[in-house]
């Protein structure tokens, strides 16, 4: 493998929680396998005041608590890591962080080739962005500069397109790599794999031969200690407008003209754009918004989301939504896209399910029960990444009864294949210069151009969030979404508390 260019990593945020559970841990399984530049720094900035020594201590520490990589070398590594203290907010200080960036590029004999991430609160992207630049920190006369963008990008349509006009002021849309790290799973990327390689997927990859598509992201964890800011986020934004869009997009898209980044943007904003906007009266028949309350899960109390620290008592904050979709176009006309994500859930799992069109006349005996449990392709995003498929057998004896099969593959049966994470992947692509798995402006705007109608139809007073019991697979109104009878959500593990205990807040 060809090593990217020298270059120095810049992490604004160095003392957050991003830095010690995903980027420092990604960055040191990137050293161990000779992924990183040879010539290579990561500049840790943020308010603290540490020495570089005490930031190497904090982050030897993060990776024991991470990947505890206790028998496996680690100061090497750890000689890599330099640290700055300023005020983001304040522009002066940009000067101190430019010549420690000479420094260091002086002492690594590599041009100016920077990657800025903004692990940071949103609300600092605009100072910094313009920080830099004031500083000439986004010119690339003496070396390329890039600059990562971690979400939440924006908070409504509006907000997303002035941050866009902003960061454009100072940084052109090839310089920037909006980040979602969904798209760095191997699994999501391997859906335009399966899509696009396999001759057969393609011809009923259609309205024609499907009847509905299910994506699901839940989790079993609740809010942990991010009450505060996922009470102004809610799932919508947390989990919606960017991981479950985009696995909507990479589903739904059309092949591109090729594996060029740009032209894979285009196939996804396509199919953004042609996403049905709800009309403020269609937001409650197609979208369902819970939130958890307190529960038993086996045996042990569980918090309601109320009562979790930073969670103010009457929030009206969803921790589950469920969207039926709609892609206005000729491949998707009429076929229902079938979204949800939750905390609190009963198991953590994101996977698609292709639901395929029954055979069209029935010659041998299946009921609904069987109907309801063939035909699908299960893409199974997390965990146990793989591939299932579901269709019916005939039971071997007299007659000709059907039953129900699974063809399932699994990623961890492949031989040596090792998966990074998705911080891995997409650290290692923006450090070649590789945008393809990073959002483009337009696509960003598109997304919360749909959800702008149900975030303003929840703001209404009157607007319905129910209630479900923390450990439970959500609100019952969520199951009125489907059309016909049987139709039910795929509910992935056996421990399904279907108890109806649930009510509307
Ligand atoms: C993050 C959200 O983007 O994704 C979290 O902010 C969520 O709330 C997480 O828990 C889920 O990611 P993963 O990779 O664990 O599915």
């Amino acid at each position: 493998m060809v090593r990217p260019d020298g270059q120095i990593l810049i992490i604004f945020g160095a003392s957050g929680d991003l830095t010690r559970r995903k980027l420092i841990p990604a960055l040191y399984n990137l050293w161990l396998k000779n992924f990183l530049p040879i010539q290579f720094s990561i500049l840790g900035v943020s308010r603290t005041s540490f020495s570089d020594e005490d930031f190497r201590k904090q982050m030897q520490v993060a990776l024991q608590d991470e990947i505890k990589p206790a028998l496996k070398p680690i100061e090497g590594f750890l000689s890599l890591l330099h640290y700055i203290s300023i005020n983001t907010e304040e522009p002066e200080d940009y000067f101190k962080l430019k010549e420690r960036l000479r420094v260091l590029s002086n002492e690594l004999s590599v041009s100016d080739n920077y990657i800025f991430y903004l692990a940071s609160p949103p609300l600092l992207y605009p100072a910094i962005s313009e920080s830099l630049s004031r500083q000439g920190l986004s010119d690339e006369t003496s070396g390329w500069k890039r600059i990562i963008v971690e979400k939440p990008f924006g908070y409504d349509y509006k907000s997303a397109q002035n941050l866009n006009l902003h960061l454009h002021r100072f940084f052109s849309e090839e310089q920037l790599f909006r980040i979602d790290h969904y798209l760095g799973k191997e699994t999501v990327q391997n859906i335009m794999v399966t899509r696009f390689v396999n001759g057969f997927y393609e011809p009923v990859w259609n309205r024609n031969f499907i009847e509905r598509v299910e994506i699901t992201a839940t989790e079993n964890i609740g809010v942990e200690n991010r009450g505060g800011y996922y009470d102004t986020a809610g799932a919508l934004r947390d989990m919606v407008q960017n991981h479950l869009m985009h696995l909507l997009s990479y589903v739904a898209m059309e092949p591109p003209a090729s594996a060029d980044q740009n032209a894979i943007h285009n196939e996804v904003l396509k199919v953004f754009q042609c996403l049905r906007i709800f009309g403020a009266d269609e937001v409650e028949k197609f979208v369902i918004r819970g939130q958890y309350t307190e529960s038993k899960i086996a045996g042990k109390q569980v918090t309601g989301y109320r009562q979790e620290r930073g969670v103010s008592e009457s929030s009206k904050t969803e921790t589950y939504v469920a969207i039926k979709a709609f892609i206005d176009n000729w491949r998707w006309a009429g076929v229902p896209f079938y979204i949800r994500t939750g905390k609190r859930m009963p198991t953590r799992v994101t996977e698609v399910v292709i639901y395929f069109r029954p055979a069209p006349y029935h010659i041998f005996c299946t009921n609904h029960e069987i109907e309801n449990q063939i035909n699908q392709l299960i893409i199974r995003i997390q965990p146990d990444e793989g591939l299932l498929l579901k269709f019916g057998m005939k039971v071997p004896g007299s007659g000709f009864m059907v039953q129900p099969v699974n063809m399932d593959f699994h990623y961890s049966n492949l031989d040596g294949a090792y998966i990074p994470s998705a911080y891995e992947r997409l650290l290692l692509d923006c450090m070649n210069g590789d945008s393809t798995l990073y959002s483009r402006a337009d696509a960003v705007e598109a997304t919360w151009r749909f959800l702008e109608p149900i975030q303003y139809a929840w703001k209404h007073p009157d607007s319905k969030v129910y209630g479900y019991l923390a450990g439970t697979w959500g609100p019952e109104a969520a199951n009125l979404f489907f059309d016909k009878r049987g139709q039910i959500w795929r509910y992935p593990c056996k421990n399904l508390t279907n108890d109806g205990e649930y009510c509307e807040l």
